[in-house]
């Protein structure tokens, strides 16, 4: 496709991948990849595989054929003798540093509070000096505007400030992705905003790549590079988000914006 970005440029790689549960196809050799830095959105109905995308990338699922790549360097696999064999848990988890998802439910550490939530991967599994990670953290508060919070615990919170949290805590492991799943789904809608404008000022005043799942059309159209429609497993169309939510070519795409917009 000509929006393909060069070998060097791209940040991820979906190569012929299919992924089945039991003999349900939900993947259907998908190929689509994010370029360098690039802000791309994943719209579809509900059940087209949008979770099962972001979910194999966090390596919480494996492929059941084709390749991922991620910085040019397969997902799942490893050169071992020469040869790409399945990855051991060592790389999976070098892999999985460089990779951070916010889920729609949070899912905070309930038992600590916001400080411990945001340092406890960062001194866990960078192996960060603890007082380091401590003002990183603080950073990072500042940046989602809950500089106050550091001692609450999330039960002390609204679903939009725990949600803030989880984007803090997502980038004190200063990931190279991240990948938003329907973050705003679960918020009360007065609540939505605080949290779009935060995930604004991320994708416009970062370069870390962002693979974003999301029903906030508004939001898409703003932050996005690219937006790719998916339907019964593959990519049915995509284009810049003007073009693709101005003058949609699909007639899928159309009938799925008229009922989301
Ligand atoms: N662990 C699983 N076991 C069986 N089926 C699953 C599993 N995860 C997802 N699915 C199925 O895969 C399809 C795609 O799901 P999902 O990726 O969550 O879609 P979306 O996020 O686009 O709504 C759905 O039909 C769902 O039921
Ligand atoms: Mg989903």
């Amino acid at each position: 496709m000509s929006t393909d970005p060069d070998t060097n440029d791209r940040m991820i790689r979906f190569d012929g991948v299919v992924k089945r549960f039991g003999d349900h196809t939900v993947l259907d050799r998908l190929d689509f990849t994010v370029g360098r830095g690039e802000k791309v959105t994943l719209i579809g109905p509900s059940g087209s595989g949008k979770t099962t995308i972001l979910r194999l990338l966090m390596t919480l699922e494996t492929v059941t054929e084709g390749v991922i790549e991620v910085d040019g360097r397969p997902l799942t696999h490893e050169m071992r003798g020469g040869r790409l064999v399945p990855a051991r848990e060592k790389h999976l988890r070098e892999i999985r540093k460089q990779i951070g998802m916010v889920f729609q439910q949070f899912n905070l550490f309930p038992n600590m509070r916001v400080l411990g939530n945001i340092i406890e991967a960062p001194v866990h599994v960078l192996n960060q000096d603890k007082e380091k990670a401590v003002a990183r953290a603080r950073e990072l508060l500042e940046v989602v505007g809950l500089a106050d919070k550091e001692d609450a615990h999330p039960s002390q919170l609204s679903g939009g400030q725990q949600q803030r949290v989880a984007i803090a805590r997502c980038l004190a492991m200063n990931p190279k992705v991240m990948l938003l799943d329907e973050v705003t789904s679960a918020l009360d809608p007065e609540l939505v905003d605080d949290v779009l404008v935060v995930l604004r000022d991320i994708a416009t005043g970062t370069d870390i790549t962002m693979v974003i799942v999301t029903h906030e059309m508004r939001f898409a159209r703003e932050v996005s590079d690219r937006v790719l429609m998916f339907d019964s497993g593959r990519v049915i169309e995509e284009a810049p988000p003007e073009k693709l939510f101005g003058s949609p070519t699909h007639e899928r795409t159309r009938e799925f914006l008229r009922a989301v917009l």
